[in-house]
């Protein structure tokens, strides 16, 4: 597989979770706390987490429910926290180490997919395409987005220094090209709903499903 370079795989863990847990942040919380409501209202039994980092919001999967979980990262030193954390856990733990967009880059669907934070860093539709492929017919995509705000830096400041690194490679998508493309891939839209954090950050989640293959006689 090929991995490009990006600046996530010299950002280390700590320092990355170090900044999205600060108070004055509080993005680890935000993107925690929607998985978790999630995954409460869809039950599924099998769940992709693209772009997991250290495994922020796992601590909330109910493994008697969900028996297969995928986590799916560029940084494989991330996943090798992620999997001192969760594999004694939870028993069907993937880890894929990775481009989401690279081709070779796969594992058999699931029924829910949880993209929080990545859009900014891929380009839409190769990896759009592939998490179509890896959404099972009746699926559910979940994905958070970071707004434009004129009011805050797109990488907020913060003693993380190394987290700067990232804003030359971050491009925010609007909602209205990220429905677009979905639309193009086959994705339907279910529900969004904005949040805004006490920073001033704002965010959308949009969640969509992937329409059961029809019949062509
Ligand atoms: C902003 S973080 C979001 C992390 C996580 N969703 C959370 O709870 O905070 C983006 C994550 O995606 C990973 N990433 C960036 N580009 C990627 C790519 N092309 N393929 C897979 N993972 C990627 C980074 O290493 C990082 O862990």
């Amino acid at each position: 597989m090929n991995t490009p370079w990006t600046p996530w795989l010299e950002i280390p863990l700590a320092d990355y979770e170090g900044h999205m847990s600060l108070t004055t942040i509080g993005q680890a919380q935000m993107v925690a706390t929607v998985f978790a409501e999630l995954i409460g209202e869809f039950s599924p039994s099998s769940v992709a987490v693209i772009g997991c980092a250290g495994g922020n919001g796992f601590e909330h999967i109910a493994v008697e429910t969900t028996k297969r979980v995928i986590g799916v990262d560029i940084n494989p030193r991330y996943l090798e926290t992620l999997s001192t954390r969760y594999a004694a856990k939870i028993p069907g733990l993937e880890l894929y180490a990775g481009d989401i967009q690279d081709p070779d880059l796969t594992f058999a669907p699931v029924d829910f997919i949880y993209a929080a934070l990545i859009f900014e860093y891929v380009a839409l539709a190769p990896t759009l395409a592939k998490l179509k492929a890896v959404c099972r017919p009746r699926g559910v995509l979940a994905a958070v987005l970071q707004l434009p705000s004129a009011a805050t830096a797109s990488v907020s400041p913060s003693p993380f220094t190394r987290l700067q690194t990232l804003t030359p490679v971050m491009n925010l998508v609007s909602p209205a090209d990220f429905l677009a493309a979905t639309r193009e891939t086959g994705f339907l839209p279910l529900a969004a709903k904005k949040i805004v954090l006490p920073s001033g950050k704002k965010f959308a989640v949009h969640i969509f499903h992937r329409p059961e293959k029809k019949n062509t006689l």
